[in-house]
């Protein structure tokens, strides 16, 4: 028979895997859970566009009008878009509507490449904000108070900030103050907070930047609540932002067949949200902090066998076995190929999961089984299951894990993002290009960040980082050749 992808879906679906990962849905589960699952077996029949009655996206004034303002009233904004071409189109469009051709924008160094992307589209000049990195786990916390305050400082002749926060790992900062500050110099605050639609639903969980100060907030429904991918909302708050023009740029940028399934989708979202949202999250918190505690007792009362970091968004859990000679990637696989558990990411020291309140109890406790497994499996050997006496672990399975650390410092720009991108290239092998300026980006992913953009000047500590990297099981995109010979760079003579 031939292959469709929805045969591969369909098959996919039929074994089960528990999901760690995006869509915040976690295969439908939910939508069973609490009975929308009436609605959304007619799905198919209610595909339509623009007719008498169902109101337009790019025109609101009826139905799609009240859903919006509903849906602003329960993320305490003042006003709420719907977006059906994700969080992406969102980050550009606030990009492009606020920023004038040729001026700055500040934004943190790990955004996403959404940012970069719109910065070509509408030549901007992006002036970057360094992100800590945790070394231990490679993982990307954020940018600090103190540094943000001095680019903006420096660069005073930017009228726009955007940041990511919470970040693709759950860390959050002092957004409240970097919002003031910014106001203070006359700039627009824009919050890719594609990671923190659920913020709202515990005060145990960081604040939405919607209560902080923010004037624009993009938000990926479809990662953390349960709305069909693709489907982000963006809030807007104050009067620093000209509407119109935000508008026009979304009608530039987003289909002009709004699919009115994804809407449906972000408004069957808000309404678990706004009746179900809070007491989910407190089982999902409950069962993340037993998760947390059963490992805790069972593998870690000596020392950090299995290392969880957690700390401010909860919802976010990293863990890493790096300290029993496990990689992320070797682990990403084990769960997915024996346990059919899928996490969101791997890097080389551990996995990311992204917890919504789709996910149950359930997933949790098979979680801790396949890590006790693994953990007896390939660490454990020779000591008896049912013993549980870890204390004696046989250490000959183990091996070092070390890597080269993230390259922290920010490449040299030679040339702006857009004019980069339109310059003549020259493929060079990978080891040549070290000093000469890239044509093109390289991106590991996930979680898509960009190393180097085109027009920045490649260190050897990029090429030394990707070329191990890959080695370990990284995956690079970005660039065109997959198996990173070569690259493009910029001939300036
Ligand atoms: C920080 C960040 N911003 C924006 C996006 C784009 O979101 P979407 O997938 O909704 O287009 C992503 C996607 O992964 C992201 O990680």
């Amino acid at each position: 028979m031939e292959k469709f992808i929805l045969n591969k879906l369909i098959e996919l679906k039929d074994e089960q895997i528990v999901s760690f990962h995006i869509p915040g849905h976690k295969s439908g589960k939910i939508f069973k859970k609490l009975g929308y699952d009436k609605f959304l077996d007619k799905i198919y029949t209610l595909d339509t566009t623009e007719i008498e009655g169902t109101d337009n996206l790019h025109n609101a004034k009826e139905i799609i009008k009240s859903s919006q303002e509903r849906t602003a009233k329960i993320f305490n904004s003042d006003e709420s878009i719907y977006l059906v071409n994700g969080s992406t189109c969102g980050v550009e469009a606030a990009i492009m509507a606020t920023c004038e051709p040729k001026s700055k924008i500040i934004t943190n160094r790990d955004c996403h490449q959404s940012v970069i992307n719109a910065c070509i589209l509408g030549n901007i000049e992006p002036i970057y904000i360094k992100s800590n990195i945790c070394k231990e786990t490679n993982i990307i916390n954020g940018v600090e108070v103190k540094e943000v305050k001095k680019i903006i400082d420096d660069n005073l002749d930017a009228k726009v900030i955007i940041l990511t926060y919470p970040t693709y790992y759950g860390s959050v900062y002092d957004l409240k103050t970097i919002c003031e500050y910014a106001h203070s110099k006359d700039m627009i605050v824009v919050v890719d907070e594609a990671h923190g639609a659920h913020l709202q639903l515990s005060d145990e969980l960081p604040k939405s930047s919607i209560l902080q100060g923010a004037d624009i907030i993009i938000q990926s429904t479809h990662k953390t609540l349960p709305a069909f991918t693709q489907s982000s909302i963006m809030h807007i708050n104050g009067d620093r932002v000209n509407k119109n023009k935000l508008f026009s740029m979304l009608r530039f940028l987003e289909s002009s067949s709004p699919s009115y399934l994804l809407m449906s989708s972000l408004e069957l979202a808000v309404d678990i949200y706004d009746k179900y949202g809070q007491e989910l999250m407190n089982d999902l918190l409950d069962n993340i902090n037993e998760f947390k505690l059963n490992i805790n007792n069972k593998f870690n009362k000596d020392k950090e066998n299995i290392i969880i970091r957690n700390e401010m968004d909860k919802t976010k859990i990293f863990i890493s076995l790096k300290n029993i000679g496990i990689t992320g990637y070797e682990l990403d696989e084990l769960l997915r190929q024996e346990y059919k558990i899928q996490c969101e990411l791997s890097n080389y020291y551990g996995i990311l999961l992204i917890c919504t309140i789709g996910n149950e109890k359930e997933d949790f406790n098979k979680l801790e089984l396949a890590l006790e497994d693994i953990f007896i499996k390939y660490f454990a050997r020779n000591i008896n299951k049912d013993n549980k006496n870890y204390k004696e672990q046989n250490n000959i399975y183990k091996k070092i894990l070390k890597m080269s650390s993230y390259p922290e410092e920010i490449p040299i720009k030679a040339i702006n993002p857009r004019d980069a991108f339109y310059s003549e290239k020259k493929t060079i092998k990978m080891e040549d290009s070290i000093g000469k300026i890239s044509g093109e980006y390289i991106i590991p992913y996930p979680p898509g960040i960009s190393l180097i953009s085109p027009g920045e000047i490649i260190t050897t500590e990029i090429i030394t980082y990707i070329q191990e990297g890959v080695k370990n099981g990284m995956i690079v995109s970005g660039i065109k050749d997959a198996n990173l010979e070569y690259i493009d760079i910029i001939d300036i003579g």
